[in-house]
């Protein structure tokens, strides 16, 4: 397999988000007078903003144009970064700083590709501004997963082809990206039954035995 670098996601992966996303989205949802359920939110994981956004509406007989839809979705970035700056170090488990730990100790080359446009900002707040060798993020690409794009971006700025490349995803659109670009997949929660896993996981702490067997 000759694995020389891992691509990880970023929420739901490093770390956790979701109940963040849900608060920022429920609020938005009830003044619109819409429904917003954990069973939503679970749907939203890995998809962009704007797509996020439709999905929401799609139970929502008005129509809104698209300057209504952009202030939909700024308010609604403004509320989830006011709760992201409730993140600290703590948010980063000690079973995920160990195996990032491990696996740079390895020799392998570490990056994230994710979805979110807030990216650099959580690494930050968690404090891993800096730790990995490229962040490729939502503010960089065009098409969200589950097109590949984000994940070829990353893998392109490691010096990498997508076969010497693991992704590790907790969303269904997440390794639907990776197995489009040609990546090894990895997947993480109800993810590690998705079509297409290579490896299913039942936690980080089994990633740095998997590279070192498969390098
Ligand atoms: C993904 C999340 O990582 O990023 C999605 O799983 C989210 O839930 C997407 O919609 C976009 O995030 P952001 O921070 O740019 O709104
Ligand atoms: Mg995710």
């Amino acid at each position: 397999m000759s694995l020389n670098a891992v691509i990880f996601d970023l929420d739901g992966v490093i770390c956790s988000t979701d109940r963040f996303h849900f608060l920022a989205w429920k609020e938005l949802a009830g003044q619109l007078g819409l429904p917003f359920s954990e069973a939503l939110n679970d749907r939203l994981r890995g998809v962009g903003r704007a797509e996020s956004l439709e999905l929401i509406l799609a139970g929502c007989s008005r129509s809104f144009t698209p300057a209504q839809k952009a202030a939909m979705c700024e308010q609604k970035n403004l509320r989830y970064r006011q709760l992201l700056c409730q993140m600290s170090p703590a948010d980063l488990s000690g079973e995920a700083r160990g195996a990032l730990l491990a696996l740079r100790r390895g020799g392998l080359l570490l990056a994230v590709g994710s979805s979110s446009r807030n990216a650099p900002f959580i690494l930050e707040r968690i404090g891993l501004g800096g730790f990995f060798q490229v962040v490729a993020d939502g503010s960089q690409i065009a098409r969200s997963k589950p097109d590949p794009e984000v994940f070829l971006l990353a893998a392109k700025r490691l010096g990498q082809a997508p076969q010497r490349c693991l992704v590790v995803e907790d969303a269904a659109a997440g390794i639907q990206a990776a197995k489009a670009g040609g990546f090894w997949a990895a997947g993480l929660g109800a993810a590690a039954s998705c079509p297409g896993v290579d490896f299913p996981l039942r936690s980080l702490a089994q990633l740095p035995a998997l590279c070192a067997a498969n390098r």
